[in-house]
């Protein structure tokens, strides 16, 4: 199975990673871990997550995934931006949520959150979620340089991987926000995950600094009403040849479709 390296770190992941940003979407757990298995099978070894997604549903059921997967697979999770409340134990329960955001915006607004005590108390519940002891990366979820106190993480963030609780962080979402942290090489930034296009995008910013392409994500939720999907992935892994190209769907057959960019686009 072909793998890439990803820089700065020691993390070899598929060509193609599995985004569980919509997995919440899925009316039943069982149709959740056929999707999550297809893509396993199909070659995508590294999953994307983030406690945020469906206020925590979506970590709830990678960890049923993982659960003796775990050594076959990388897994990134976030701090930083968090679920309002309690984690929902079924599809039912985000539309719930959801439904009382519309009365009371405030039951479903992300709140984010860069205190070092959140963060901290953050990871633990990822990882009872996910059903593991350990995070191959760690990333800040659409940081503000101005509001992350850098001083307070880094040293925590490097005392997680001395114990062996992640392997590797960085920062992620669209890179304009937190271009300083590029630009500026900071320590926060040692991984990218940024959203991107086939002709350019927020990966620019990082391929101008000197960097190459990390994680990037959003080639088909942006590419519009009519697409041949295997040719536009193809593209997308050819401008991040050097990364991960993260994808999501909530539909099993186009699994198939992910696998056969993924042995062309890196043939
Ligand atoms: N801040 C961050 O770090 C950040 C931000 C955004 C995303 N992410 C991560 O990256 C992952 C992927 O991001 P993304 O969801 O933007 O990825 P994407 O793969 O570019 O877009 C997925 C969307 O495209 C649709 N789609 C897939 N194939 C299609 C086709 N052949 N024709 C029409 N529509 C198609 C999917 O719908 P169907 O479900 O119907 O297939 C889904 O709505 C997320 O799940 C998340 O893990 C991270």
């Amino acid at each position: 199975m072909v793998s890439r390296t990803i820089d700065n770190t020691d993390l070899q992941v598929s060509p193609l990673g599995m985004g569980t940003g919509s997995l919440h979407h899925l009316r039943s757990d069982a149709q959740c871990q056929r999707l999550l298995h297809g893509a396993l099978d199909a070659g995508l070894t590294h999953f994307d997550t983030a406690p945020v997604y469906g206020y925590g549903l979506c970590e709830t059921r990678l960890g049923r995934f993982l659960r003796g997967h775990r050594d076959q697979v990388t897994v990134t999770s976030k701090i930083g931006m968090y679920s309002p409340g309690w984690t929902p134990c079924g599809h039912l329960g985000v539309l719930a949520r959801k439904a009382a955001g519309k009365v009371l915006p405030a039951a479903s607004r992300p709140r984010v959150d860069w205190s070092l005590q959140r963060a901290k108390a953050s990871v633990q519940q990822s990882l009872a979620r996910l059903q593991t002891d350990y995070l191959d990366c760690l990333m800040l979820h659409e940081p503000h340089p101005a509001a992350v106190p850098a001083d307070a993480f880094l040293p925590w963030l490097e005392s997680l991987r001395e114990a062996g609780v992640i392997r590797a962080w960085g920062v992620a979402g669209q890179a304009t926000p937190y271009a300083n942290f590029i630009t500026g090489n900071s320590p926060l930034a040692q991984v990218i995950q940024t959203h991107d296009g086939i002709n350019g995008g927020d990966g620019d910013i990082q391929l101008s600094a000197g960097r190459r392409l990390q994680f990037t994500y959003g080639y088909l939720r942006d590419a519009g009403p009519d697409f041949d999907m295997v040719e536009l992935l193809r593209a997308a892994l050819t401008r991040n040849g050097t990364g991960c190209v993260l994808v999501s769907t909530r539909r099993q057959d186009r699994i198939a479709q992910f696998a056969q960019a993924m042995h062309d686009g890196v043939a």
